[in-house]
Order: structure tokens, then sequence, then C-alpha cells
């Protein structure tokens, strides 16, 4: 594959800082050399510059700093259509779950039938009257469904970014009410915790890529939360929620994705290195893209 790498070193999704070290840490940790060593052709194009705006600027709202988000999401939606076009396959290193905002609506530009899996402890739906804590990190998917701040909903101009049928939920275990109601109300496809224990990892990627298959994607975007895996392989993330995948289950998702060559873009986020143990959580995410670009394959 031609891979090219993108950090968002984005914070303003949420309320701890660190998490803007995330594309560091796993750089650090080896992202790029991993993906040498499979074959790929990598090109890292750097971060997207990510700042402050003033106090005097900010838009009216009680979404914690919505004018910061926009404009990253902005310009991080401008360079993942500028990869894709080129032909190149985005790896993007985040940053704060709210990047997907951009990436999201970066690739539907390239896409016509977005596929998105999502591997996360939460389902990320809220929109600004459900959200408990006002943290753009909560929204992307309600965002890229087109529910949310009229800014993020309509960034590029035009919405929706992804359809709700196809979108998978993997390793949910702490959703917010009116996030049950819309993936009630919207038929969402989640895999929580629950199904994981019942089925297996095994079965679960098998009905999760067969969803998708049978809705005639013609790409999906993996959008993986460090915090979809439990904490006591990623303790390095600012929302934490027990009883999450373990890392085998997690390599054997990766795996299976890599075998099915369904995969057409990524994302790694949540990243926090201030809340770490020794670049444990950055370790592991370079692992997780190890087996995702075909470690096992090899
Ligand atoms: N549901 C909670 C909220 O809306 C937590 C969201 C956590 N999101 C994340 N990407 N880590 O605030
Ligand atoms: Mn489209
Ligand atoms: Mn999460
Ligand atoms: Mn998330």
């Amino acid at each position: 594959l031609a891979i090219s790498v993108i950090g968002v070193p984005m914070d303003f999704g949420q309320s701890r800082r660190g998490v803007d070290m995330g594309p560091s840490a796993m750089r650090y940790a080896g992202a790029i050399q991993r993906l040498e060593a499979l074959g790929h052709e990598v090109k890292d194009e750097g971060d997207i510059t990510v700042e402050k705006f003033n106090t005097e600027d900010q838009l009216n709202t009680n979404l914690r700093n919505l004018n910061e988000v926009i404009e990253i999401s902005t310009k991080l939606a401008d360079k993942i259509s500028e990869v894709v076009a080129a032909k190149r396959f985005p790896l993007v290193l985040g940053g704060d779950h709210s990047i997907a905002i951009g990436t999201l609506a970066g690739l539907s530009k390239n896409y016509e039938n977005l596929g998105v899996i999502w591997y996360d402890a939460h389902a990320d739906m809220n929109t600004e009257e459900t959200s408990p804590s006002g943290n753009i990190h909560g929204m992307p998917l309600a965002v890229s469904m087109g529910l949310g701040h009229d800014a993020l909903v309509n960034i590029h101009d035009y919405a929706p970014k992804v359809k709700p049928e196809n979108i998978v939920i993997i390793g949910a275990r702490s959703v917010d009410p009116g996030e049950r109601q819309l993936i009630k109300e919207k038929g969402i496809k989640v895999f929580t915790m629950h199904e994981i224990d019942k089925l297996g990892m095994t079965e679960v990627m098998n009905q999760a890529m067969w969803y998708l298959r049978d809705r005639e994607v013609d790409g999906v975007h993996l959008s993986l939360d460090l915090d979809g895996l439990d904490p006591l392989y990623t303790p390095g993330v600012g929302t934490p929620v027990p009883g999450g995948i373990n890392y085998r289950e997690s390599h054997l998702a990766m795996e299976m994705l890599a075998s099915s060559n369904l995969i057409t873009s990524t994302e790694f986020v949540e990243v926090n290195p201030i809340l770490d143990e020794k670049n444990k959580t950055a370790d592991v995410a370079v692992g997780l893209m190890g087996s995702l670009f075909g470690e096992s394959l090899v």
C-alpha cells in the first residue's frame, strides 16, 4: 500500500490536556517503521496545525471549543480528500475523537457509500441537546450522520457524510440515554461487550464485515478509539471504561480486517501520553496497526 500518515494533535474535543501528544507518542512508538517493515510505502505528511482562537471570537454555545473544532475539522477534511484523490491510504493519528468529523468529511467526498467501523467503548453519538459533557469528542458519529451543530454538520457545505445503516459500532459499554435513543431510532448496528462475550470476536467481526458487504459499501473507514480496549491494556486515555475488549481479541479483529481487504482508511485516536504508563497505549496502538496492515499475513 501507499500510506499517508497524518497527525492531528487535537485536544479541543474534550477537557483533559495531553491527548494532543498522541501523534508524537505513536510516531515515537515506531508507527512509520512498523508499516515500512511490512513493505508499505509510507509518507509522513506531518501534523495538521491546531491553534487556539481568541476568547472573544468564541461562538455562543455550550459546545467546548467549537470554533477550533470547526477550523481543524475543515483543514483535516481538505487534507484527507487530497490524500484519497492521490490514491493513497490515509492513516490518521489523533488527537481526540472529534477529529473523526474532519476525517469522515474528507472521505465522504471520495466515496458514494462509505462504511464505518467504530471500535470504541462509547457510541460518540451525542448532540448539543443530549451531551452530558459538552465535549465534541462524544459527538462525531452524530455529526457525520447530519445531527448536531450546523457548522459541524455542514463542513465542506453538505450533509450527511455517512448513512446510519453503514455504521457498525464494536465494543460499546458506555452509552448515554440520548445516544441509546438515536441508535434505536436509526437502527444502528452495535456489537456491545455483551455480544463480544457471548458470540466471541471471530463471529462479531464476521457479522460486522458481512453486514457492510451487504450494504454494498465502496470503502470502509476504521475509527479506532484506544478506549475500546480494556484500560488494563490502554490506560492512557481520557475516558477509560472497565470491562473492555482485550489485547488478543483486538489483534484478532485487526487481523481479520487485514485479510478481508475491506478497510480503505483508518484513524487511531484518544492516546494521551500524560495519562499513560511508559507509552504503553501508543505501543498497543502501533501493534494493532501492525496487525491491521498485514503483519499476520507475511
Ligand atoms: N459519552 C460521553 C460524552 O459525550 C463520553 C464520550 C467519550 N468519547 C470519546 N471519544 N472518548 O461526553
Ligand atoms: Mn459521498
Ligand atoms: Mn471512547
Ligand atoms: Mn470515541
